[in-house]
């Protein structure tokens, strides 16, 4: 029988630019997402940002399922599959930046998914959330990070402006 050994979420550090950061490696195995989900939020509402919390975890959960799902593909023994890293960082009062990093190059891409797809749709959903997103390349694999913010319109979303006679 194997055991996997899962990480509980660990304090804050401080960052070498001074801004609040939460770390976490955890292993590639779908337990994880869960772990993910759940630091995330802790950290985001240690923080006072729960207005941000949904889209955080959302975007942290389709992350760590790519990192654990793609990252992973050449590797059928889940034992050799190793870990990837959660970042949560809060570059300002109401920006946060969630990243995950693991030791694939390939990179994501955002697929346009057909009615019947039953899969490519996590990154659209990230993308949607996000103000912004990104990839970091690395030697040894990537970085993908994506932003939201608080009160602050998304870029491309159009303001819906009622007529005044409106209700
Ligand atoms: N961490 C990653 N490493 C390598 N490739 C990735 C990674 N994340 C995403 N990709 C690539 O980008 C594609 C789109 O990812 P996306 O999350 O949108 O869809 P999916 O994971 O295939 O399906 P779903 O998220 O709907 O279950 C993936 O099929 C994969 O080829
Ligand atoms: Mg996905």
């Amino acid at each position: 029988m194997t055991t996997t050994m899962i990480s509980k979420p660990s304090p804050l550090t401080p960052t070498e630019t001074h801004h609040p950061a939460y770390s976490q490696s955890l292993p590639c195995t779908e337990e994880s997402v869960g772990i993910t989900r759940l630091s995330v939020a802790a950290t985001l509402r240690a923080w006072g940002l729960e207005d941000l919390v949904d889209d955080a975890r959302l975007i942290a959960s389709e992350l760590a399922t790519n990192a654990i799902r793609h990252a992973t593909r050449h590797t059928p023994d889940p034992e050799q599959r190793g870990s990837f890293r959660l970042k949560v960082e809060r570059p300002s009062e109401n920006l946060v930046r969630i990243s995950t990093f693991d030791r694939s190059r390939a990179v994501p891409r955002v697929v346009q998914a057909t009615e019947t797809a039953e899969s490519g749709r996590g990154m659209a959903a990230v993308e949607a959330v996000a103000c912004r997103w990104g990839i970091d390349p690395k030697p040894w694999g990537k970085g993908i990070w994506a932003e939201c913010a608080k009160d602050s319109p998304k870029p491309d979303t159009e303001a819906v402006i009622l007529p005044a006679w409106c209700p």
